[in-house]
């Protein structure tokens, strides 16, 4: 089974208080979810392998370690997902950004394919998928598949806040993916929100509401 990893960082902690405040405004919210990707980046990338290599300081041969040069991949799900992009890439900018554009069905929850455009090496890299908000599962199960489609098998979930149900889902559909995360919430309310959770991410992070 994927493990879940709760990012409990005093400044994760502290960001997500504001971000979550319906008193913060377009910008502010912008500027938070970019730092909480670069956060839980850190953590997600925890297990990158590294190389044996040797640098020469000004005092000396330091003998240290490199990237392996593991090829990576960031795939935010339209929209919110984007807003996470950059802080990601702020840590990995080496990584290629493959985009896959879902909404949700506001009657149903069900997950609608609009857009999907990966690296054409896909089935190189290691994968990052990147959401603010794991509800039902149904969006990020769904890119899921369409990224095991492609013939990538390195998959790993980045979300800010998740509720139970979300995480469930996913790790009965996908046990070998792994979901970081900054707060696992309490429940999800009768249209599928996250309760306290934050709203929509999407309208926040793009004004459009
Ligand atoms: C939100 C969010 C996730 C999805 C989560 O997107 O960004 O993609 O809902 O819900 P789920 O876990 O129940 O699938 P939304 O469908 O509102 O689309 P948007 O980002 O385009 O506004
Ligand atoms: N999508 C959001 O943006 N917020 C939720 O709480 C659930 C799904």
């Amino acid at each position: 089974m994927g493990k879940v990893v709760v990012i409990d960082h005093p400044l994760v902690q502290h960001k997500l208080t504001h971000l979550r405040d319906e008193k913060t405004g377009t910008k502010q919210f912008r500027e938070l979810v970019e730092e909480l990707a670069t956060l839980l980046a850190y953590e997600a990338t925890r297990d990158l392998p590294l190389t044996d290599t040797t640098v020469q300081t000004p005092v000396g041969l330091a003998k240290t370690k490199t990237l392996a040069g593991k090829k990576l991949g960031i795939v935010p799900i339209l929209r919110a997902g984007l807003g996470m992009v950059d802080g990601m890439m702020n840590l990995i900018p080496a990584a290629k950004v493959g985009h896959i554009g879902l909404y949700r069905d506001p009657q149903t929850l069900k997950p609608v394919d609009y857009y999907c455009k990966l690296p054409p090496d896909v089935q190189e890299r290691e994968i990052i998928i990147v959401d603010p908000m794991l509800a039902t599962g149904g969006s990020a199960v769904e890119a899921i598949n369409i990224i095991k489609k492609a013939g990538c098998t390195n998959i790993k979930l980045v979300n800010l806040i998740a509720a139970p149900e979300g995480i469930e889902a996913v790790q009965a559909a996908h046990p070998d993916v792994d979901i970081f995360v900054a707060a696992v919430d309490e429940y999800l309310n009768d249209h599928g929100y996250i309760v306290p959770g934050l709203g929509d991410a999407g309208d926040r992070l793009f004004g459009t509401k």
